[in-house]
């Protein structure tokens, strides 16, 4: 997290503090694959900025980018009156969760890190921002043994030589190390084990063309890319043995929210018989959201279906768009939820509820 420890297979390095504790650093992920660009984020207007355009994107990887956030505002307040300081660090919490509505860990990790601040307030600001510091990087490395166990869990899954079909972006990039959906790939090809992969270019934002075919094949997987309206095709020839994808936000029902198109891919994977699995922590289980419904989905500018990545614009002036960035999979279509503490299967109410209950016993 400051740069000075050794890099582990399939990290990213995406999300990050500055030596100094200052900033925010992160890659650019809208230039890649072409450039690798390191931002520097101080402000909360730069921090804000960059979770909306999604140069800090994937939940978990929103997540530890808004702890992060929140600990460098926390050393911009001065005030050493307590209940100034935690005025103002809300403040900016309420700030930056309305950056992006539809992942959880946003407000999830936003939430974290004011609990922690209020855990510790009795004791005066430098103590609080020794216990921040700390807390972001419990996030992080919390979310590398998440990833590293549902990458286990997920690799029971499938077996050497399948083709796995993937939607967006749920690789290191889009988490610290490994990834979700394509953590159990990672672990994997690290294994030795050869898989196929079929990246969905997964439009408007192509994260699929941009970052999963990148980060597969730098890991040295085999990886083909198609068009989102080309995956029936391949289902079809079959060459797709599963379906592995990521989550924003599951509802205490099972439904699941994912980058837009995540829906067709089940609802196709359903009628070839295909299993379509969701892979995510459980901190990406909502379980005040009782249903799909209930689930915010963010609204995006026309512009990323227009022009955004093309030379010229590829559609009139003018035209009207619709351009929703998520899409809700019933629980009816999924096959596992594959989360760090195991994998599991319908019915989700019961299961996430017993899987809830455990832990509150367990905590
Ligand atoms: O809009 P994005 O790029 O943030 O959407 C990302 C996804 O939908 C991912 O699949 C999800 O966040 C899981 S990342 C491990």
């Amino acid at each position: 997290m400051d740069g000075t420890k050794a890099k582990r297979h399939g990290e990213a390095e995406n999300v990050g503090l500055s030596s100094d504790g200052k900033k925010v650093v992160i890659i650019d992920q809208t230039e890649l694959p072409a450039r690798k660009i390191q931002l520097e984020l101080e402000t909360s207007g730069e921090m804000y900025d960059a979770i909306r355009d999604l140069k800090v994107r994937g939940a978990p990887a929103i997540g530890i980018c808004a702890a992060c956030c929140m600990y460098c505002l926390a050393r911009q307040i001065e005030t050493e009156d307590m209940d100034t300081f935690m005025r103002e660090l809300t403040a900016y919490g309420d700030y930056l969760n309305s950056s992006r509505p539809t992942a959880v860990n946003l407000s999830w990790a936003i939430q974290r890190m004011l609990k922690t601040a209020r855990a510790h307030k009795q004791k005066g600001r430098s103590k609080v921002l020794a216990v921040l510091g700390r807390e972001c990087r419990n996030i992080q490395e919390e979310d590398i043994a998440m990833c590293r166990a549902i990458s286990e869990y997920g690799l029971t899954l499938i077996r050497e030589g399948d083709g796995i079909l993937t939607h967006c972006n749920a690789g290191p990039l889009a988490t610290s190390c490994y990834g979700t959906a394509l953590g159990p790939l990672m672990l994997g090809a690290e294994r030795g084990m050869k898989f196929k992969v079929y990246a969905d270019e997964t439009r408007p934002l192509l994260q699929g063309a941009r970052l999963t075919s990148y980060e597969l094949l730098q890991a040295g997987i085999d990886v083909t890319l198609i068009c989102d309206n080309m995956a029936a095709t391949v289902m079809k020839k079959g060459w797709v043995q599963a379906c592995f994808v990521g989550c924003d936000r599951v509802a205490a029902n099972g439904d699941t929210a994912n980058k837009i198109g995540t829906n067709g891919v089940a609802v196709l994977a359903n009628y070839y018989g295909i299993p379509f699995y969701v892979l995510g922590p459980t901190s990406t289980i909502d379980t005040d959201c009782h249903t799909g419904d209930e689930i915010e989905i963010e609204l995006r500018d026309d512009e990323e279906i227009k022009k955004k990545y093309y030379k010229r614009p590829m559609a009139p002036e003018g035209v009207k768009c619709y351009n929703p960035a998520f899409d809700v999979t019933d629980h009816s279509l999924i096959t596992g939820i594959v989360t760090e503490k195991g994998i599991l299967r319908p019915p989700y109410e019961e299961t996430i509820r017993k899987l809830f209950k455990q832990e509150e016993i367990r905590r």
